[in-house]
């Protein structure tokens, strides 16, 4: 029997599941645990089920000397040291697949939300009224049918954006670390360097993983390419934009809107964005459904149990640590 650590309130099934393996899960009732309290529970743990906002460095690591395998509740692993991982031997698992197309369907929510100004509208009915239509209301907005996409990060979760930007008779551009011939033939997508895509396009969606050569990689200067009618979408990891340049830019109507799911330095949202109308702002959820979080709370449950029964988990990030397992 393994200790299992959860760091947050989960779905009773997935927790049920572990019980039945056989193995003692420790987890809390309601909310997630603080850091305090995964530091001082996690001493005889062999995994640890946790959070993207759960920080897994050195100091973590080295007070977990049992720790066999960490399986994270989501696909960016940009909050776990992983090189450390590695050299512990401890096997790091996420969550990907599963959330692909919850994600692109909110990253999509989003730039309609900002290109028609939902939220300012909702926000302005309650507050204010109906006053009746109007030719010219206060809330035009722009077209997205037949327009630009651009996607920035052609992945999982890119291609599924610029999958629904095909629907929408839009043209796309896209910017990857990689070309992707066979996806532009399938899709008919067109590959442009970033700064040509920023030039380009009217609606901007960041999906990039959050790694040192994407941090910033929207600041100041991009950010001075884009159209002035341009909108851009972030649902990678907050960091990948300047948010200050950002708010900046969108004060100064550089840039027509943002839609944020994201932010630099979660759960703080950068208080020159709150005041911000053409700022469309979600508390980072993605992949924030009923059926992909079980969906996701399934595939961690299984990665632990898999590397705990000696098994290859089916989404292992960090190959070479399986590979010191032996
Ligand atoms: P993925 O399949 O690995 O896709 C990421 C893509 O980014 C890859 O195609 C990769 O390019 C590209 N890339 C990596 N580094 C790059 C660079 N320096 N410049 C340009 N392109 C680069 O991952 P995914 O499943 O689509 O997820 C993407 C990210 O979305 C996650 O890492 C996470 O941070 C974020 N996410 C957010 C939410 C949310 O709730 N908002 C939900 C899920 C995921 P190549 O293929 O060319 O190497
Ligand atoms: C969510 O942000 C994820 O990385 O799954």
């Amino acid at each position: 029997m393994a200790k299992v650590l959860i760091t947050t309130e989960m779905f009773s099934e997935a927790v049920e599941v572990l019980r039945r393996a056989g193995h003692q899960v420790e987890a809390p009732q309601a909310g997630r645990l603080s850091r305090d309290q995964i530091l001082s529970r996690i001493q005889e743990a062999e995994a640890l089920i946790c959070l993207l906002s759960d920080r897994v460095d050195e100091e973590l690591l080295s007070a977990a000397p049992r720790l066999k395998v960490v399986a994270n509740l989501g696909v960016g692993v940009d909050n776990i040291d992983l090189e450390a991982a590695t050299r512990r031997g401890i096997v790091v698992t996420n969550t990907p697949d599963v959330l692909t197309e919850t994600t692109a369907d909110l990253g999509w929510a989003l730039l309609m939300a900002a290109a028609r100004r939902l939220v300012e509208a909702d926000r302005d009915l309650r507050e204010r009224g109906f006053p009746g239509w109007t030719f010219i209301p206060p809330h035009l907005g722009v077209d997205v049918w037949g327009r630009i996409l651009g996607v920035v990060g052609l992945g999982r979760i890119g291609t599924a954006i610029a999958r629904r930007g095909r629907g929408f008779n839009m043209r796309v551009l896209y910017f990857s670390r990689t070309r992707k011939p066979a996806r532009e033939r399938e899709l008919g997508l067109e590959y442009a360097p970033l700064d040509r895509l920023l030039r380009e396009c009217d609606f901007v969606v960041l999906t990039v993983p959050l790694t040192p050569e994407t941090h910033h990689l929207i600041g100041e200067r991009e950010l001075s390419l884009m159209k002035e009618d341009a909108i851009l979408v972030n649902i990678a990891r907050g960091p990948v934009v300047d948010e200050e340049a950002l708010a900046r830019a969108l004060r100064e109507g550089r840039i027509r809107a943002a839609a944020l799911d994201v932010f630099e330095r979660e759960p703080e949202v950068h208080p020159d964005l709150l005041p911000l109308r053409n700022a469309v702002l979600t508390p980072h959820i993605g992949s924030a459904t009923w059926a992909t979080r079980g969906a996701m709370a399934d595939l961690a449950v299984e990665s632990v149990i898999a590397v705990l029964a000696g098994r290859r988990p089916a989404n292992l990030v960090n190959p070479k640590a399986w590979s010191q397992t032996g």
